[in-house]
Order: C-alpha cells, then sequence, then structure tokens
C-alpha cells in the first residue's frame, strides 16, 4: 500500500485490515500507543477515543469529508486533524453526472430488463426517462465538487443553479429539476432535505446525493419516492452507512453505489499518499499538507 510504504521508511506501522463498523472501544483498542494514525470515513474519532489515547498527535482522515472526527474535541485536547482535499474532486463530480445520467435515463431498470429476458426490443415508450436539456440542476455545496458538477452538468445542456453551504436553499429547492447535494455534514446541515424540503420540490424531481447520507431523512425521501412525489433518487451514501434502507432496496427509480465517489485508483492512491504525507510531515515536525485543525 502507498500510505504503509511512504510511513515504513521513518516510523513504525501497524496496518490493520480494512473493516466497516469499527466502534470507539475498536478505536481506543487499536490506537493505543499510536503517535499518529490514518483513519476511514467510518472510523469513529469521538472526544472518548481522543481522550483515551493520550499519544496521539495527529488523525489523518483518508477523506475530504471529516464528519467522522470530533473537530472541537481535537482542538482542545490539541490533536491535530488532516483531510485529503482537490484529488477526489474530478472522480466525485463524474461519479455525481453518471448518477444524474443513470436515474434520469433509467439505465439500471434497462440493464435489468436485458439481463432478465436477454432479449433487445424496441419498442416507442419502453423505459422512457427525463431529458436533461434546458433541465435546472440545483446544487447545494458550491466548492470544489460541485463547482465541477456544474461544469459537467452545463455540457449536457443543464441549467446550473448553486448555493454555498450555509446559503438559503429554499429558492432552489422549489425550482430544481435535479438536486445534487455536495454540503459537508455537520449539525447544521444534518437533515437539511427533510420531509419539508422534499414537500416544496418539484413534482417529479429528482434528488442525487454523493456528499453524505445523513445530509437526507432518508424516511422522509422513501415516502416521497414511493408516493410517486420525487422521480427518482440517486444515491452513492446512506444516513446509516454501512446499512441500506430496505424500502430503497425495492425501489425501481433509484440507483445505489455504495459510497464509491473517489473509487477511481488515480483518486485513491493520491488520497493515499496525501494521508500518509500528512502523517510523515507532522510527526517529523513539519506542517502538515492540509489542516483541518
Ligand atoms: C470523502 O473523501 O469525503 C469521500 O466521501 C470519500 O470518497
Amino acid at each position: 500500500m502507498v500510505a504503509t510504504e511512504i510511513l515504513a521508511a521513518h516510523f513504525d506501522v501497524v496496518a490493520h485490515p480494512t473493516e466497516h463498523g469499527r466502534t470507539e472501544d475498536d478505536m481506543i483498542t487499536l490506537l493505543a500507543e499510536a503517535d499518529g494514525a490514518i483513519v476511514l470515513l467510518s472510523d469513529p474519532i469521538t472526544r472518548r477515543v481522543l481522550e483515551a489515547n493520550p499519544n496521539l498527535r495527529i488523525v489523518s482522515n483518508f477523506a475530504v469529508g471529516y464528519n467522522n472526527v470530533d473537530i472541537d474535541a481535537a482542538r482542545q485536547l490539541g490533536v491535530t486533524v488532516t483531510n485529503t482535499p482537490g484529488v477526489l474532486t474530478e472522480a466525485t463530480a463524474d461519479l455525481t453526472m453518471a448518477l444524474i445520467l443513470a436515474v434520469t435515463r433509467r439505465i439500471v431498470e434497462a440493464d435489468h430488463e436485458v439481463r432478465a429476458t436477454g432479449r433487445c426490443e424496441w419498442e416507442p415508450l419502453k423505459l422512457l426517462g427525463a431529458s436533461l436539456q434546458r433541465k435546472r440542476l440545483g446544487i447545494i455545496g458550491m466548492g470544489r465538487i460541485g463547482t465541477a458538477v456544474a461544469t459537467r452538468a452545463r455540457a449536457f445542456g443543464m441549467e446550473v443553479t448553486g448555493v454555498r453551504s450555509g446559503d438559503d436553499i429554499d429558492e432552489l429547492i422549489r425550482t430544481s429539476d435535479v438536486i445534487s447535494l455536495h454540503a459537508p455534514l455537520s449539525e447544521a446541515t444534518h437533515h437539511m432535505i427533510d420531509a419539508t424540503a422534499l414537500s416544496r420540490m418539484k413534482p417529479g424531481a429528482y434528488v442525487v446525493n454523493t456528499a453524505r447520507g445523513p445530509l437526507v431523512d432518508e424516511d422522509a425521501l422513501c415516502d416521497a419516492l414511493e408516493n410517486g412525489r420525487l422521480g427518482g433518487a440517486a444515491l452513492d451514501v446512506y444516513e446509516h452507512e454501512p446499512s441500506v434502507s430496505e424500502r430503497l432496496l425495492r425501489m425501481n427509480n433509484v440507483v445505489l453505489t455504495p459510497h464509491i465517489g473517489s473509487a477511481t485508483d488515480e483518486a485513491r492512491n493520491a488520497m493515499a499518499r496525501i494521508a500518509a504525507t500528512n502523517v510523515a510531515r507532522f510527526l517529523s515536525g513539519t506542517e502538515p499538507l492540509f489542516r483541518v485543525v
């Protein structure tokens, strides 16, 4: 692994298998005696974890989002936190565009049909989807990734409206045909797409989320999908990862991918390099490349 190679020249490295569902107690055990740690976005780095490991001086998150880390606690306890911005922008924007196309053109349903029947019958009214031409894409979170999605969407003939995190989203919600989420997860953005927001969306609108699952109230989203208010949803992230709602699994008008926004060779290698370099620089007394706190 790239990260181990970078670090092993100067530090003792203990590599733990990549696992989902590591608990606070697991993290306390795994990080005992560590001076620095590279952690995944599913690893809970809570105040309890930080307090239980007083040796730990740097937490290097292998992601751009860092909602899994208690930033206030890290600041108070003098623990440095770093992330990996920039290198996954294009990969995540590409996946977002792929999901917008997949859900509006019903690509997954079409694929299932061909596999199930072993046939390709052309029919005038089969699997009709929605054109993107002149449709309005509302981007919530016009940071690096949101801006890169806007560039792609304009090339497909979409009109783009974007708001930055923290801006009022009401007009965007009411006027967009497709809403794509790119905001960081925080207390302020948790369930920003709730039942009220969903009820204000245009009938037949689509919701796309490649950011963080809890931005959306997933039960309310399922209600809006089941009662036909929304045209569909494309989700790369889920409110209760690693679990995915049974209701979503049963629906045809949703496209579901397993948090693969940054999953290209190029992006993941670059993230690994940055995550390791952040630790190596910090523990050698140099400023890390990307400090959150
Ligand atoms: C991130 O970096 O925050 C992404 O969700 C990982 O792909």
